[in-house]
């Protein structure tokens, strides 16, 4: 039997603005899993996990339509990682079996609590990853990310695809989305063994090293939030308000740049001096665009933290998950986590996944 992992994410800032081509965004990946096994099969095949599931779909009118958005359902992410990882595998020659396939996942709560740490991300790869070592394809990282990009994209549709960048590389990272509309130029023409040994324009994920004093602590606000329709709500102001979007997209690759830099200098002050910018900069894109990002329970959160002498912002799309807290190690952070339990704020006690091979990659 083949069991593979793959981790989870959260964002710790660069969100929105990642979305554009070469815009950069900082992530981790967790030490919370999800995991694929693959047995081979003589007779019937099977897709069996127990969080993941087709059974409720959501759908939209349009005329005699009926249009399915499956882009919140892991499920289909499943389906779509083993439909192209089976694509590159007849590329290679290979021939395709029969097989189970089970996959679980830490991401989501035993009692059916989501807590938004990317699991159709880590779903994703771990399945392409346990598929490629079933057909004997041989995958570095990069080959990897780009496999389940396309697998992701195909499904999701609108996303930055770092998610699966740090469920790939894991630690943290300084993630620059590549161009999605070159690369679905490419899907008409190229195959994906093709495509997978290209240089794939912006992309550039860089692993960073954080500073012995930083501190990450994750806050839960108990409420789920959808990024695919978050991030289709954000999208409409590109063209009604282009001035505002683009100052704000300007402002984001500055401030992580600082950020960044911030990270090569060991600097803790610095990275939270930005990490504060960064949730100025998307409270007003949440103004601007009149989206939700930082709802009341977030904003709590932030407030807490920041009383306690920490950093923090909301983590990914918004709208509800989760937040994330830098501290200085030399806080004793008990005083915030009371704080945070008596306004009835979770605090998820996860740690940063690390990995110790291929600290650099520019793919
Ligand atoms: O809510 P999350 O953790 O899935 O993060 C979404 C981050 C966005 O930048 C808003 C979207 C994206 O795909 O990068
Ligand atoms: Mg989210």
């Amino acid at each position: 039997m083949i069991t593979v992992k793959a981790p989870g994410k959260l964002y710790i800032a660069g969100e929105y603005a990642v979305v554009e081509s070469g815009f950069p965004a900082i992530i981790v990946a967790l030490d919370q899993f999800v995991t694929a096994t693959i047995s081979p099969s003589d007779t019937f095949g099977s897709i069996v996990s127990k969080q993941y599931q087709e059974n409720s779909i959501f759908w939209q009118r349009r005329g005699n339509k009926m249009v399915f958005d499956n882009r919140d359902n892991p499920f289909h992410y499943i389906l779509s990682a083993i439909s192209l990882t089976e694509s590159y595998a007849r590329e290679a020659g290979r021939e395709l079996g029969v097989y189970h396939l089970g996959i679980n996942s830490e991401l989501d709560s035993s009692d059916g609590k989501k807590y938004g740490l990317g699991s159709s991300a880590a779903v994703t790869v771990a399945t392409v990853k346990a598929l490629c070592e079933f057909y004997h394809l041989s995958m570095d990282k990069n080959k990897l990310f780009k496999l389940a990009a396309i697998a992701h994209l195909s499904v999701q549709g609108n996303g930055s695809l770092g998610d699966i960048a740090a469920s790939v590389y894991g630690g943290w990272i300084a993630y620059h989305s590549f161009d999605r509309q070159w690369l679905a130029e490419q899907r008409k023409t190229a195959s994906l063994t093709d495509l997978l040994a290209m240089d794939w324009p912006d992309l550039n994920i860089e692993l960073l090293t954080p500073p012995a004093d930083l501190r990450l602590i994750i806050g839960w606000t108990g409420s789920p939030a959808s990024t695919s329709h978050l991030v289709d709500k954000v999208a409409l102001v590109k063209a009604k308000q282009k001035s505002e979007y683009q100052t704000f997209l300007a402002a984001s690759k500055a401030c992580l740049k600082r950020m960044i830099q911030g990270f090569h200098a060991h600097n803790l002050a610095e990275i939270q001096a930005e990490l504060r910018q960064n949730r100025q900069l998307l409270q007003t894109l949440g103004t601007f665009s009149q989206v939700t990002i930082e709802t009341p329970m977030l904003k709590k959160m932030i407030t807490i933290a920041e009383a306690a002498g920490a950093a923090a912002k909301t983590s990914g799309a918004g709208g509800g998950d989760c937040g994330i807290v830098l501290i200085d190690q030399a806080i004793n952070p008990t005083p915030l986590l009371k704080q945070w339990a008596h306004d009835g704020i979770e605090r998820l006690n996860l740690n940063v996944h690390l990995v110790g091979d291929s600290p650099i990659s520019k793919a």
